[in-house]
């Protein structure tokens, strides 16, 4: 497995451990080894020192606890050469048949694109023209592509990077990844909805009110300030994390668990989105950016004085969405889409709110109103899920409160699911794009979030309102969906 930008922060915090990881499940064939390629120079042994701090942080491993990682470094590698040039190539090349040689590799090969998104399609064009992205022994050996987000910054670039990837690439090859969809609770929807006979009956218009769709950050833009100005929260998180989510809860049930199965689905689901007219952005979508606050007890600035941040800028923060899906299933269904940075705390759930119950007939008792029944579906931290329902208070008067049914997979298994860079990893290795994404996939969510782009850069900073960082984003969120008579469920 060769890393572009393996010097970059996820190789350390996520693939690396995440290897470390299936090495010691043993689902790593023997001779596994590992080239970081990159221009920060670093001998074999420094990165392997590095690697080892990482993953000893990542896992938490006790001191001492070194037998296996000491011979899964032995498989780590470090190229230091200018990946923007093709000899780079030929070395790697090299070095890759090296291992395979002296490794008893095995001629298997995967790369992973982890740079700045401004050098994917350099890569993947070198990578042709050096012959990497061929089968090193076609039948017998496979050769695949990772692709890292953000996948293009707009439709156009989008259709571009796809382009360039499949002009050398078959599709077969290409994973592009969301790692949401490597989460536990995430693959455990698609198990929630289709391995369960109850839900299914009641999963559309005529039962479900509203869908809410949260994911919610405690942490601001920490070092990243530079990449996130480019993007703004819309292209970090909604176009491709928060629509993913939505497309799995709203996708029609595949025939099989399969990737082209699934994915057929997920794209209907995206493809069936009405899209939000240019002129009509303000009514389906807001936008805010973090002002000081405190988060956690902690006083933390403002995003416009985060490093790296120009000190007026317009980048947003937090965004609300609205979505209507046009189909039989969801006619007239709002899905209600939120994510943030510095809001109170680190919370991703689906919300589905049922219809009221249709008549009320305590009418002669103290109840004014019951609360409509709630699915809540945590999908991290906390990951589980919970049924809101109306009980009998105890006592002689009929008052009625809501209570909950609850699973948590800490309590049910025992465990903690592990991080999804382990699941996703292992996925590409066996050929199984189940949860990655297809270009279709990719082109439509940017279909989706272009207009809102476009709307919020011609308009300035109009419409872009503040919070206070640690609060749960501006006011005019919750006016947002009060017009339509909800409000944002607590979490
Ligand atoms: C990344 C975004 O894709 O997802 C980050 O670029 C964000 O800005 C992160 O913090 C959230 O991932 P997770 O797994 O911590 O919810």
């Amino acid at each position: 497995m060769a890393i572009f930008g393996a010097s970059g922060d996820l190789t350390e915090r996520k693939l690396v451990p995440a290897l470390y990881y299936l090495a010691r499940e043993r689902l790593l064939p023997a001779g596994f080894s590992i080239i970081g390629c990159g221009r920060t120079p670093f001998t074999h042994e420094q990165f392997r020192a590095k690697m080892r701090r990482a993953v000893q942080k990542a896992l938490k491993l006790p001191e001492g606890d070194d037998l296996l990682l000491g011979s899964f470094l032995e498989g780590v590698f470090y190229l230091t050469d200018d990946f923007g040039a093709p000899p780079a190539y030929g070395r790697l090349s090299a070095l890759l048949d090296q291992l395979d040689r002296e490794r008893g590799a095995g001629g298997n090969r995967l790369f992973y694109l982890s740079t700045p998104p401004s050098f994917f399609p350099v890569t993947v064009t070198h990578l042709g023209a050096a012959g990497l992205a061929r089968s090193k022994a076609p039948g017998r050996n496979w050769t695949r592509i990772v692709i890292e987000k953000p996948f293009g910054r707009d439709l156009a670039s989008a259709r571009e990077l796809n382009r360039a990837v499949t002009e050398v690439f078959n599709e077969e090859q290409v994973y592009r990844i969301d790692h949401y969809l490597g989460k536990e609770t995430v693959q455990n929807l698609l198990v929630f909805r289709f391995a369960n006979g109850v839900f299914e009956p009641l999963w559309n218009h005529r039962y479900i009110n509203h869908i809410q769709i949260t994911v919610a950050e405690d942490l601001g833009v920490e070092n990243r300030g530079a990449y996130y100005e480019e993007a703004g929260l819309v292209r970090d998180m909604i176009q491709n994390h928060v629509l993913q989510l939505l497309s799995l809860v709203a996708m029609e049930p595949p025939v099989t668990f399969r990737a082209t199965a699934v994915r057929d689905e997920k794209a209907k689901v995206l493809r069936s989105i009405r899209p939000i007219p240019v002129e009509r952005v303000n009514d389906f979508a807001l936008r805010g950016q973090y002002a000081e606050g405190f988060v956690k007890g902690q006083k933390v600035p403002a995003y416009r004085s985060e490093p790296k941040v120009a000190p007026n800028s317009e980048t947003e923060t937090y965004a609300a969405v609205k979505f209507y899906i046009d189909n039989w299933r969801w006619a007239g269904v709002p899905f209600y889409l939120r994510s943030g940075k510095r809001l109170p705390k680190r919370a991703t759930e689906i919300s589905i709110q049922f219809h009221r119950v249709p008549h009320l007939l305590f009418r002669d008792t103290p109840i004014e109103e019951i609360e409509p029944n709630l699915l809540g579906i945590q999908i991290q931290p906390n990951e589980g899920i919970s049924l809101k329902f109306s009980a009998k208070l105890p006592g002689a008067t009929m008052q009625i409160r809501p209570v909950m049914m609850d699973f948590r997979y800490g309590e049910s298994f025992g465990v903690f699911p592990p991080t999804a860079y382990e699941t996703l990893l292992l996925d590409c290795m066996l050929g199984d794009g189940t949860l990655f994404n297809r270009e279709d996939a990719v082109e439509l969510s940017w279909e989706l979030v272009e207009p809102i782009l476009t709307r919020w850069k011609e308009g300035g900073s109009t419409g872009l309102a503040f919070y206070e960082a640690g609060s749960w984003g501006p006011a005019e969120a919750d006016a947002f969906i009060e017009a339509d008579g909800q409000h944002w469920q607590r979490l």
